[in-house]
């Protein structure tokens, strides 16, 4: 069975939508075909939150909003969800919401053009935590752009929210089982097709139905959060349909964990993966946080990070370092490999027509590994990075026996440090070994210049992690060494 419309409801309507073409975006429906014109648009690229709306969908039965940003999401990706917008929020008896009441009194408004996109973003944090701490704010905010009134009015709003009203009475909670009984009435379990002219999306019923999809159509654009390929459409104007749609499986968004490892399912986003994958992994910790922003990182995917091969994505040198491997599937047909391998060359991946990425497998730590990531960037939040640097080094009885060290932003791919690496194995665990092996890596890489850094800065500053990462893992003891 196949059903040939969208179905989602918008604040406290129901929509159903036949002519979707697969650029269509949800920032443009609100704005454009509804009229809501409380969502901005700034950047038109998921930088400045002034798009930012909530997104609720039904994850394994229960029912989780997320903040995004209208200006990449694409529509025909909103099947059985909830979006709300601005325009929804209000307080009891027509006064305003307290979030809007808490931006008010703590002035956190100038000329208004963020502000719908700060309400937004501080509404999703209340939701989740009512009484946030400063860390909380600043994080949940990355990815809101204030040009005006500077951010400390903003957050002395967030810390206020709660003594206007509490998140008990609010109107997602109070609607909670009526919406997911809708919700879950919507998604029906059909493949969804729509079509705009001859630009086509589908939305397949399973991961079974996913694979048949993409045997029918295999050059098909594949679109989970939409992250990097929101921005084909509206930076780059490109026509991207047909496209299959697969953020919305289930099956896909799956984080398992065996004996030996932890598996995410290739539509598995940032927000999703970070429990458990830190839970095994705290050194990430820090590094997740310098992903984008909340909104992206809810939207995006680990999956699509991957798939998309760039030479800078974040995550592909952590998990070359973890020694992950993935799985693609083809028709009915799977196959596994390293990570590493995946990454053929600048814009080449091992990924035939038809293929799609199923699954990412991270090893369980080995307990005598000593771990670090890096991100080298120019601003140091919501930016892209100039480098990325991942180490797993396993050291036994003082003496380093493996070593899996990773870079991003040095080659055309994500790319291991070979010489480094075969230059301190079988060596004492010293910071004279790693610096010997930071002396190598003129042999592994030769990174390009371009806008974000030069050659020379690459390389120096790649080198200049090796003593990063033993200093780091000198804890305490570092600090003192630098004060003595
Ligand atoms: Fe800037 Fe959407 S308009 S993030
Ligand atoms: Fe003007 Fe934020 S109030 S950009």
């Amino acid at each position: 069975m196949t059903r040939s419309n969208i179905r989602f409801i918008l604040n406290d309507r129901e929509v159903s939508l036949e002519h979707v073409g697969a650029s269509d975006t949800l920032l443009d429906f609100l704005r454009i075909d509804r009229r809501l014109t409380g969502t901005k648009e700034g950047c038109a690229e998921g930088d400045c939150g002034a798009c930012t709306v909530l997104v609720g969908r039904l994850q394994n039965g229960v029912l989780q909003y997320e903040p995004v940003n209208a200006c990449i999401r694409l529509t025909a990706s909103l099947d059985a969800c909830h979006v709300v917008s601005i325009e929804y929020l209000s307080g009891p008896h027509g006064k305003l919401h307290p979030v809007q009441q808490a931006m008010v009194e703590h002035h956190g408004s100038q000329c208004g053009f963020c502000t719908p996109g700060f309400v937004m973003s501080l509404y999703a944090l209340w939701m989740k935590t009512p009484d946030p701490s400063e860390v909380e704010i600043e994080t949940a905010l990355q990815g809101n752009l204030c040009r005006c009134t500077g951010y400390q009015p903003i957050i002395k709003a967030a810390k206020a929210i709660t003594s206007h009203g509490s998140p008990a009475q609010d109107a997602l909670t109070r609607e909670r089982s009526a919406m997911t009984a809708k919700l879950t009435e919507l998604a029906d379990g059909q493949r969804v097709e729509v079509a705009r002219g001859n630009s086509r999306c589908v939305l397949p019923a399973s991961v079974d139905d996913l694979a048949d999809a993409l045997m029918d159509c295999p050059d098909a654009t594949i679109v989970a959060g939409a992250t990097d390929v929101g921005l084909w459409v509206t930076k780059f104007l490109r026509d991207i349909s047909p496209v299959v749609f697969i953020g919305h499986l289930d099956e896909l968004r799956e984080v398992t964990t065996t004996d030996d490892a932890i598996r995410l399912g290739a539509g598995v986003s940032y927000e999703g993966a970070r429990d458990a994958l830190l839970g095994l992994y705290p050194h990430l910790g820090a590094f997740w946080d310098r992903i984008a922003g909340w909104q992206i990182r809810s939207m995006g995917t680990i999956g699509g990070n991957v798939a998309n091969g760039s030479p800078i994505g974040d995550t592909p040198p952590a998990l070359i370092a973890l020694g992950a491997t993935i799985t693609l599937r083809k028709g009915k047909t799977r196959r596994s490999m390293p990570i590493e391998d995946f990454f053929i060359e600048y814009g080449k991946q091992d990924r035939e027509p038809s293929d799609f990425l199923e699954a990412i497998s991270v090893p369980k730590p080995r307990p005598d590994a000593r771990h670090a990531a890096y991100k080298i960037s120019k601003r140091r939040d919501e930016d892209i990075s100039s480098v990325c640097a991942a180490f797993n080094v396993t050291v036994t009885s003082g003496q380093i026996t493996a070593a899996r060290i990773a870079f991003g932003g040095m080659a055309a791919t994500p790319k291991r440090a070979t010489h480094a690496e075969a230059a301190i194995v079988g060596k004492p665990w010293s910071e004279a070994t790693l610096l010997r092996a930071a002396d190598r890596l003129g042999e592994d890489f030769t990174p390009l210049t371009d806008w974000r850094a030069s050659s020379e800065y690459r390389l120096t500053v790649s080198k200049n992690l090796f003593r990063k990462f033993w200093l780091d893992q000198q804890g305490d003891r570092a600090l003192a060494q630098l004060s003595a």
